[in-house]
């Protein structure tokens, strides 16, 4: 007989506590715990059987054809060049962000191109699903529907249909009889999560699992599934703007960091096959706007960072800073006051990444400080330039990694003038047909764009 007891669990991590705490002394998540019941499980000792073998490295074979594609080429990529067999993969994203739509689309071209696709989705009903590949324009005898929330059941059905690709429409809607605590609970989440990977490994179908954040933390994030998986996606984007950024923050497969961009029409989502063009606005030259090239895993992607310098009206300067992190350029306003001696104590201050993109690359530092300088003193910065370059504390610029990718994407874009660190500078082999300027402070910035 299985004993139960109580404990009270961080539904952001997973951690275990006998008692109810408000602050999750593992991952410092806020009011995150939550009564479960558990199993109590006492140390048994277990007598090993098999005597295991360890194989040598070399005689290991490598077999690319484990890999397919999913006839969406940005989502490939992000993949690392299409689906492992067997993998598990995460799609993680804020509720109505798309993932249901991506997955129903990527579905239907792996079912015209290797065969079954069972969809199970725990979320919404299979008229809903019609309609929504109605509206897609979806039509194939190979999709395989089934609205079914417990994992044993799923399981069932999935061995024996046998299809190319399982997808499970969310995660935390799904349960096992085995757990006692409600479907979303960490508990559940990570024994169904478990239970799906050795389905995928066992049988070496590539499972896709649908997982929401919830910035409440009220459903248990995905985040104790990432220690889980093989490859962790997240689908990014303001519902406000059409465009969805997908990102692989983690993948066993593949680089990280990889980006896939899409545009959310209606006939589902596009992919956009050339990125920088969206990121950047396309009115002329104004003052506090300046472009800079990001790299975003294996490719450079140009981007505008916008920068708006107003005295402040009343009481405590404003500082909003959108898709930027808000410490870094606090640090960046403080070395242009101190080492580019602009005064900006009583203004306000905002910042914006066109176009909704996250950046987190100090080599965009450069270009946010050139935004701020050129707002404050309302000049436009010099056209048809990009501008990138990590600022150090003492107003240096530092050389920042593959300078090339970023100029040869500038070229490309149509920027003719470059501003990059001195010691990328000296080290180029070639110009990429731009006039290339090496900086090595601020106040050499200062001096070229105002
Ligand atoms: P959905 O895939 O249901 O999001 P998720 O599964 O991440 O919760 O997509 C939801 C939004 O997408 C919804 O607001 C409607 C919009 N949408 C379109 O704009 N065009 C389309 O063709 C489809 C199917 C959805
Ligand atoms: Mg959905």
């Amino acid at each position: 007989k299985v004993k139960l007891k109580r404990v009270f669990q961080c539904q952001s991590c997973g951690y275990i506590s006998p008692k109810w705490t408000g602050r999750c002394p593992d991952c410092g998540a806020w009011n995150s715990f939550v009564e479960e019941t558990v199993e109590e499980t006492k140390a048994e000792k277990k007598v090993l059987s098999e005597i295991v073998q360890p194989v040598s490295i070399s005689l290991i074979e490598v077999t690319l054809s484990d890999r397919f594609s999913t006839g969406i080429a940005e989502l490939d990529r992000v993949l690392g060049g299409g689906v492992v067999k067997g993998s598990l993969i995460l799609i993680g994203g804020d509720p109505g962000i798309g993932k249901s739509t991506l997955l129903l689309q990527t579905s239907y071209n792996l079912s015209i191109n290797y065969g079954k696709v069972l969809y199970v989705s725990g979320e919404e009903s299979l008229t809903q699903i019609k309609l929504r590949a109605e509206r897609l324009g979806i039509a194939s005898d190979e999709i395989l529907l089934l609205s079914e929330t417990l994992v044993e059941r799923i399981l069932e059905c999935a061995k024996e249909i046998q299809p190319v690709v399982l997808i499970v429409d969310s995660i935390q809607t799904v349960y096992t009889e085995e757990a006692v605590s409600a479907p979303g609970s960490v508990t559940q989440i990570r024994e169904t999560a478990t239970k799906l990977m050795n389905f995928a490994k066992t049988t070496g179908t590539a499972v896709f699992l649908i997982g929401h954040v919830t910035k409440e933390g009220a459903i248990a994030g995905p985040r104790v599934l990432e220690h889980l998986v093989d490859t962790v996606l997240y689908f990014e984007g303001d519902r406000g703007y059409a465009y969805r950024i997908l990102r692989s923050v983690k993948n066993r497969f593949g680089p990280t960091n990889e980006i896939g961009v899409f545009e959310m029409t209606s006939q589902g989502l596009t992919e956009v096959e050339n990125p920088s063009l969206i990121f950047l606005s396309e009115h002329g030259a104004s003052s506090g706007s300046a472009i800079t090239a990001t790299i975003e895993g294996t490719r450079a992607i140009l981007t505008e960072i916008q920068a708006l310098v107003a005295p402040t009206q009343f009481g405590m300067p404003r500082r909003n800073f959108i898709g930027v992190d808000y410490n870094r350029v606090n640090l960046l306003i403080a070395v242009l006051e101190k080492r580019g001696r602009v005064n900006l104590a009583g203004a306000d201050i905002f910042v914006n990444v066109v176009g909704g993109l996250k950046i987190t690359e100090p080599a965009s530092d450069l270009a946010v400080i050139s935004a701020i300088v050129s707002s404050f003193r309302d000049i436009p910065l010099p056209e048809r330039t990009v501008i990138f370059g990590e600022v150090g504390l003492s107003g240096e610029v530092r050389a920042i990694s593959q300078p090339e990718l970023r100029l040869k994407e500038a070229y490309r874009i149509g920027m003719n003038q470059a501003i990059i660190p001195k010691g990328n500078f000296e080290r180029i082999k070639e110009n990429y047909n731009l006039n290339i300027k090496g900086v090595s402070s601020i106040n050499e910035l200062l001096e070229i764009i105002c």
